[in-house]
């Protein structure tokens, strides 16, 4: 997973490219490296560790250039080093790339053979000397037409996932592009044109984008843009606007950017809400859900593939879709999905949930569903991102871009629309009567509000951090629709605080888990006053009896729930439906507060990347 920028046009600075690598900073941040080709030649200037490091060195970059390339590294072959950031060169060619080839052992043993030397421990490396071999090979045509059939000889004996930027020294204002698995965008504005990693790196510079599909080739230049597959023929397609503002991508005034997207929530919902729900009427506008096109009426059963944070959240929906539609819901990690024996059939909806939409181990389980037959739906966050291309459809959340690696407000947007889909089946299958589904709506139309109250408890929650920052680990119990709450709220706190955290179905508890339990351990414990109320009391009461500590989060004003606990935080009364959404809020604050108070990169915990768009 990493970031990729280039520019051809009436020139960039050092600065462009800096800044729109801070946009895919997310992506990955191990080093880092520029190159800017002017008259005089190529200068290319790389350096270990965050943007800040490159930063230092942007005077030994040209002032100014019509042709440049920039990369943000999250490191797969060859350690975090200068001397293995990208861009790469091979005589005049200058090369970065996202993603993983896999037979890159077997071409670098070729291309040393015929004599070509090694700098880095990278596999980039070898598709730069493999792009230098063929451009020399090439005897026909100009520069540029040579080029072009060196990167079709290219791309055909390479394996694994890749997207390239490129640039040519013979060809001072071309740049090029290969895509195969990661993912790439093109924006085009007057005079200039762009290449990135995501969308989030050119809002500052135009609002027309175009997302490259596999197997494509890119040429760009100051008049345009030209696609060909690597079969050689020409590929058009429209452009796309984006609506999203930079305004939208600052932090806004807060202290991180996972804290603006915790703040998020509430309008997070309501955006994915919008157009979706038809209050008058009480009833789910399914074209707006972006699932007309699917058989509703005559789909058998659902699976739900995702990872991380996207998996708990479908974890979560199965609860509610099983409860309107009755249909069976099955709920899947991706990276195992792929791998079990397909049971599909075309009366099965595969749903891929994915914030980034880019995932790579999501895209693949999607793309072996609809091989196999099934209906294939994408949730995503990120308009026109490759698991969408990969589905029959697409339904947007609209979070809006979520730059913190945590993901946070996108959880919130993906519960919506799959509460939203739940819905949406029970009304076409008439699951539910007009009342019932009346009643659902009217329930969702609540939850911006409700949430936004509930943020109102992070002052608090700040406070109880000072008690829990310095413990090595944590437990995480709930019962029902609060499990999969739990694993969100551990994985949380895993990722941002470094703290060893596990969760656990609370009934699992008697079956092993309890064994853990002393006055050393502390258990976060999830007690709404929903169906399983009595028996999480109970659980409770066992995790007293030997001496562990509880940090209960419950509905407000509990007085029950408070004075078992020894810490308690409780959320504002709302019906069963909505409580998932409650209980994730403090549990995404305590987790922000205690990376805080731990004083852990925040927006960039270490070994994470946003997208990962690697298996
Ligand atoms: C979320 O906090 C994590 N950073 C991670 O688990 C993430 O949810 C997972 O990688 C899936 O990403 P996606 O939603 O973009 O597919």
């Amino acid at each position: 997973m990493c970031g990729v920028i280039g520019y051809v046009g009436r020139g960039a600075s050092p600065a462009f490219f800096l800044n729109a690598l801070r946009r895919l900073e997310y992506r990955g941040y191990d080093s880092a490296g520029i190159a800017m080709l002017t008259a005089d030649g190529v200068v290319i200037q790389r350096a270990e560790g965050k943007l800040s490091q490159l930063e230092r060195k942007l005077d030994n970059l040209p002032a100014t250039a019509k042709v440049g390339i920039g990369h943000t590294r999250w490191a797969t072959h060859g350690k975090p080093t200068e001397n293995n950031a990208h861009p790469h060169r091979s005589g005049p060619i200058v090369l970065l790339h996202n993603g993983i080839i896999e037979n890159y052992r077997q071409l670098k043993e070729m291309l040393v053979a015929k004599g070509y030397e090694f700098l880095s421990e990278t596999d980039t490396e070898v598709a730069a000397h493999l792009l230098h071999d063929e451009y020399k090979n090439q005897t026909q045509g100009n520069p540029e037409e040579r080029m072009r059939l060196a990167l079709r000889e290219v791309v055909k004996q390479l394996k694994g996932a890749f997207a390239f930027g490129i640039l040519c020294l013979d060809t001072p204002e071309v740049l090029y592009a290969a895509k195969l698995g990661s993912p790439l965008v093109v924006g085009q504005a007057e005079g200039e044109s762009f290449l990135a990693s995501g969308i989030t790196a050119l809002v500052e510079h135009t609002r027309q984008f175009l997302v490259v599909e596999d197997h494509e080739l890119v040429v760009l230049k100051s008049t345009g843009i030209e696609i060909e597959h690597f079969n050689g023929y020409a590929v058009s397609r429209p452009f796309s606007k984006v609506e999203w503002s930079v305004a939208m991508m600052e932090k806004g005034g807060y202290r991180h950017f996972m804290l603006k997207e915790i703040h998020e929530h509430p309008q997070a919902i309501a955006q994915t809400l919008n157009g979706r729900i038809q209050r008058d009427s009480g009833t789910i506008n399914i074209a707006d859900l972006g699932v007309e096109k699917l058989p509703l009426k005559s789909l058998s059963r659902l699976q739900i593939v995702a990872c991380g944070t996207s998996f708990y959240a479908a974890s979560l929906s199965k609860y509610f879709i099983e409860s309107v539609t009755h249909l069976p819901v099955e709920v899947d990690l991706a990276s195992e999905y792929r791998y079990r024996t397909s049971t599909v059939n075309a009366q099965t909806l595969v749903v891929a949930v994915s914030q980034s939409g880019e995932t790579a181990d999501t895209l693949q389980a999607i793309k072996s569903a609809r091989a196999a037959g099934a209906q294939t739906l994408a949730i995503v966050n990120v308009p026109g991102s490759t698991i969408a291309h990969a589905c029959h459809a697409e339904s947007l959340t609209k979070a809006g871009p979520e730059i913190g690696v945590a993901s946070t407000k996108a959880f919130a947007a993906q519960l919506t629309d799959l509460y939203l889909l739940g819905l949406a089946l029970a009304q076409e299958r008439q699951a539910l009567s007009a009342s019932e589904l009346r009643g659902y709506v009217d329930e969702l139309v609540k939850i911006p509000s409700l949430v936004e109250r509930a943020l109102g408890l992070s002052e608090s929650i700040e406070k109880l951090a000072n008690r829990y920052h310095q413990l090595s680990s944590l437990l995480f119990i709930g019962r029902g629709p609060q499990w999969p709450v739990a694993l969100e709220g551990s994985l949380k706190l895993k990722e941002l605080s470094y703290i060893h955290a596990e969760a656990y179905a609370a009934g699992e508890l008697k079956h092993g888990p309890i064994a853990l339990i002393d006055e050393n351990m502390s258990v976060v414990c999830l007690a709404p006053r929903d169906a399983y109320y009595e028996k999480t009391l109970s659980n409770i009461e066992e995790i007293k009896a030997r001496g562990g500590r509880i940090l209960a989060i419950g509905q407000e004003n509990d007085a029950q729930l408070a004075a078992l606990a020894d810490d308690y935080i409780g959320i504002p009364e709302c019906s069963e439906t909505i409580l998932p959404f409650m209980t994730t809020v403090p549990l995404h604050l305590f987790a922000y507060w205690i990376a805080v108070r731990k004083g852990t990169d925040v927006d960039q915990p270490r070994n994470l990347a946003k997208s990962v768009t690697v298996e």
